[in-house]
């Protein structure tokens, strides 16, 4: 006979030892994580804008779960350690390719509250408030995060309380934050007090520093209420009350049947072809990337992009003036087309670009004063991720307060910031949204209605098979990156690192100036100057996130160096 204690240890041997092992590879360790820029690997990958985010998405996956668990839980871990962009109180987009060849585009995009008016923020000579627009309670959308993850929710395998549960863990007993984290905070802290009466667990003194504990109870609490009741547990009950009590501290519009009445909406993704060996999958109205990458893609179809060579003064001026040409379009003709009507098959037909191609010069800068939105008569906070599993399910989800921490405003007791989306309608034509975007009636405030939007979460196919997953933040910069970023792999064959790293440039239409990196080099701004463009050198150009997988069943996750970005994977 085996003596007892032999079995014991036999038995630890066989179930304990490989159970512990798994579970401290997969345990999330809140006050030492790295960051991580690249990965390689054959299973599956995440991405996204903080390493316990990715971590949670990364674990998901390990346990069985598909790319959506994943997103879901590394897009509610976001919600609490990357409060200047992750949230509960935004909005946002996913698109997915699944491993069956459905194709998803989910719209959780914030709404105009019931009582908002077309003119809402005008004073008494109609003259635009931008400040009440991008500031504290007036400038808040109804929230749509918590909608779209339960939608989400219909495609993923795993229950819904182990999806929460890193996040709510991290919310509770606190994570450590970053020094990126701690600066954007600190520069936070006279907002902070400003468009909050109750003041919030942001505000602190002395100033954060890396390395500090960010502990946030009331918005674990809120978590719980989600987890055991749905959707519910956001737009009704508890959080539902504190939400409408504190747009009463601060006039702000939201309401109970706002919140009851949101719904996410599932759309059908934009899908067009690339130089015949790619499909491209990206999101439609009210996103205006679902309109202008594939404007801005078939306008350089036909073009000698790749012999030009990447970040030639040709490949620039080419690129700029197709950016120019599509963001003139998004000014006049976009906005929510369940509320107006976007000719959008026009938008994007060969005959429509290839016309306005025809104002490209070869040898100079076009003029954003004479070249306008074309002729058609037709019937800097947000965050991306992205997750592949072994499946082959592919998730792109972006999603965004607009402006770093929203509105500034943290609902009391539910200890969640609220976007400040609503400056993303025109709030009157000709004048400047935060990103220096234009709108007209297409994109005016209307209840109800979705303020348009330049995220582009995109998946491209080759063969029919996922073949790079992409996105990223960066307000109207959002859609140059991603047109960047595929044509630097699909037209200048990069490496996924340097097809996200190398620095970038934005032009808008309006204001007719062609914004570099500072990175971006030297001799090539001359050169442009000297084609006629005014240049400005920004600061940095989106925080694109990419995942590459190769015929052969290679996965490459990169995280954008620009920030606290982090890819991992198994
Ligand atoms: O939906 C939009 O286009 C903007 N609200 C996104 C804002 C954004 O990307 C800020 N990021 N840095």
């Amino acid at each position: 006979m085996i003596p007892k204690t032999r079995l014991v240890i036999l038995f630890s041997l066989i179930f304990i030892l490989p159970a512990l092992t798994s579970f401290t590879q997969d345990i999330i360790d809140p006050y030492h994580y790295v960051l991580n820029k690249e990965v390689q690997c054959r299973n599956g990958a995440v991405v996204s804008a903080h390493p316990l985010a990715s971590q949670a998405g990364l674990a998901i996956l390990k346990k069985g779960g598909n790319a959506i668990d994943a997103a879901i839980a590394t897009q509610l871990v976001l919600a609490v350690v990357y409060p200047g962009a992750g949230n509960l109180g935004g909005g946002g987009f996913m698109v997915a390719t699944l491993a069956d060849g459905k194709k998803i585009a989910l719209d959780f995009r914030e709404k105009a509250p019931e009582r908002a008016t077309k003119n809402m923020y005008l004073d008494a000579n109609g003259n635009a408030q931008p400040d009440l627009s991008q500031n504290g309670h007036l400038s808040s959308g109804v929230p749509g995060t918590v909608a779209g993850i339960f939608t989400e929710l219909k495609y993923a395998r795993l229950p819904f309380k182990k999806l929460i549960q890193p996040a709510i863990n991290l919310a509770e007993k606190g994570f450590v934050i970053t020094e990126s984290e701690a600066m954007s905070l600190n520069a936070e802290q006279e907002n902070f007090k400003k468009y909050n009466s109750v003041v919030p667990v942001f505000v602190k003194s002395p100033a954060w520093k890396k390395g500090d504990t960010l502990i946030q109870k009331d918005l674990a609490k809120t978590l719980k209420l989600i987890r055991d009741s749905g959707a519910k547990g956001f737009y009704e009950g508890e959080t539902a009350r504190l939400i409408v009590e504190e747009m009463q501290r601060g006039k702000g519009l939201i309401s109970y049947d706002d919140l009851k009445n949101y719904s996410a909406k599932e759309r059908d993704a934009v899908v067009f072809g690339y130089k015949g060996s790619y499909t491209i999958v990206t999101m439609p109205l009210p996103s205006s990337g679902g309109i202008l990458l594939p404007q801005m893609m078939r306008m350089i179809e036909d073009q000698p992009l790749k012999s030009y060579g990447f970040q030639s003064v040709k490949a620039v001026h080419l690129m700029t003036e197709v950016e120019r040409l599509a963001y003139a379009d998004r000014a006049k003709y976009l906005g929510d087309r369940d509320f107006y009507k976007v000719p959008v098959k026009s938008l994007i037909s060969y005959p429509y670009l290839y016309q306005r191609m025809e104002l490209y010069k070869q040898d100079t800068a076009g003029s954003s004063d004479s070249i306008r939105a074309g002729n058609l008569a037709e019937s800097e906070e947000t965050t991306h991720l992205n997750v592949y599993d072994s499946f082959g399910n592919a998730v792109s989800i972006t999603t965004t307060l607009n402006g770093g921490y929203g509105s500034r405003t943290v609902v009391a007791g539910a200890g969640f910031l609220m976007n400040n989306e609503m400056d993303d309608f025109s709030i009157k034509p000709g004048v400047p949204n935060m990103y220096g975007a234009l709108g007209a009636e297409a994109n005016a405030i209307a209840p109800g209605k979705r303020m348009l939007s330049s995220m582009t979460p995109t998946i491209v196919l080759k063969n029919e098979q996922p073949y790079l997953i992409i996105g990223t933040p960066g307000g109207t910069t959002i859609i140059s990156s991603v047109f960047q970023t595929l044509v630097n792999i699909l037209e200048f064959n990069m490496s996924p690192s340097d097809a996200v790293n190398k620095p970038k440039f934005h032009h808008q239409w309006q204001p007719d100036i062609l914004y570099v990196e500072k990175e971006f080099p030297e001799n090539i701004r001359t050169e442009l100057q000297k084609m006629g463009y005014t240049i400005s050198q920004r600061g940095p150009i989106g925080r694109t996130e990419l995942i590459q997988i190769l015929p052969e069943g290679k996965i490459i996750a990169v995280g954008d160096h620009r920030g606290d970005d982090t890819a991992v994977g198994y």
